[in-house]
């Protein structure tokens, strides 16, 4: 039995489950030339939101009635293809489906031997490529300089504090429970953490766990959390944007303080990042976060769900903080 997930309606405001549907489709046999994937592991994701809307942007928006698509780790278990055998791991841009026909293109082969499956979703996929690249290419952090980085214990941002760790900064980590800030500091080596949502003043908060000031921010959530940080940077300090999850769900943009004074003043460099303009460095990229990996520098978490039905809502938990770490949906 096959079954796909599709987007029934746009959202506008926070989505819900009734923006999706789950239908049973027919099992497809793949062609000369094709193989048959199994989904095995699905990544949700706070950007397939900017995708449920009708806008052009960097990647094309979702089809109404048509299934859902995002990073998915599948099995091979049919081959009618040349590059791959059955019992092969690939992971690609693939639609929320169980069973899919695919011409093997736009897929990587994973080792299942050097980690986990899922992991190719999180630490040693887009997430952990995102902390990383961002971090070379904007941040660029150096020895006892101050980073600070918000959805602290999420997908991006666990690995954005312990890269930061590795090249010898004060990192402090902005997350949204108390239990959050904790697990940081224990297991992933933050010096310090703010817990947004019962702190008053976080620009205070800030200012008074940064007492050097605040040299690279490594910001996922954008809004009232930017701001507050912007008030305490440091000459030079690099801002890295990216991403906005706070305003994702706002129906309309909201304004905040103007920014370009400070950036002015204090000479510093604030900047969009798509981990997508980087394609030709992943390689190399996932090789030194491996090699960190297995050296035991680098920690990751995974909030696994399992059932392949429970994609949607493993996908609005993401906007509650449910996760820790990379959510991945087991099928
Ligand atoms: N530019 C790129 O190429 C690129 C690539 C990947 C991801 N991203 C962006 O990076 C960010 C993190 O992505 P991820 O995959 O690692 O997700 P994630 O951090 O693992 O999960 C999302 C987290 O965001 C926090 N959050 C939810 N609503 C919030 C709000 N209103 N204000 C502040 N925090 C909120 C929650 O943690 P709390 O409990 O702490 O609230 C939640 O756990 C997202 O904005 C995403 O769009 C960008």
């Amino acid at each position: 039995m096959n079954k796909s997930i599709l987007l029934k309606n746009r959202p506008t405001g926070k989505p819900s489950l009734l923006d999706f549907e789950i239908t049973k489709i027919d099992e497809p046999t793949p062609k000369n030339g094709e193989i048959l994937l199994a989904t095995k592991y699905i990544s949700v994701d706070p950007y397939l939101r900017g995708r449920m809307r009708d806008e052009e942007s960097y990647i094309p928006p979702f089809k109404l009635n048509k299934p859902l698509e995002s990073m998915v780790v599948a099995e091979v278990i049919k081959s009618n293809h040349d590059n791959f055998k059955e019992g092969d791991f690939v992971s690609g841009m693939l639609e929320w489906k169980l069973l899919q026909t695919n011409k093997g293109e736009n897929l990587n082969k994973i080792d299942t031997n050097l980690a986990k499956p899922s992991a190719y979703l999180g630490i040693l996929g887009l997430t952990g490529l995102t902390a990383y690249l961002a971090l070379k290419h904007i941040g660029k952090p150096k020895n006892n300089e101050t980073l600070v980085v918000s959805g602290a214990a999420g997908a991006v941002g666990s690995i954005a504090g312990q890269i930061g760790k590795i090249k010898g900064c004060r990192v402090i980590g902005i997350a949204g429970t108390d239990n959050k800030i904790n697990h940081i500091k224990e297991k992933f080596g933050y010096d310090e953490g703010i817990n947004y949502k019962t702190t008053d003043n976080m620009q205070e908060a800030i200012a008074k766990n940064c007492p050097d000031g605040v040299d690279v921010y490594f910001d996922n959530v954008g809004g009232e959390t930017l701001d507050a940080v912007m008030m305490n940077i440091n000459r030079f300090a690099r801002i890295i944007n990216c991403g906005a999850i706070s305003i994702y769900n706002e129906k309309e943009i909201p304004t905040g303080p103007r920014l370009e004074g400070i950036l002015i003043k204090k000479s510093a460099l604030m900047q969009g990042f798509l981990v997508r303009n980087h394609v030709e460095e992943f390689e190399s990229a996932i090789k030194e976060l491996a090699g960190w990996l297995k050296d035991g520098k680098l920690k990751y978490d995974e909030t696994i769900i399992k059932g392949f039905e429970e994609t949607p809502q493993a996908f609005l938990d993401l906007f509650e903080g449910k996760n820790t770490g990379k959510m991945v949906v087991e099928v």
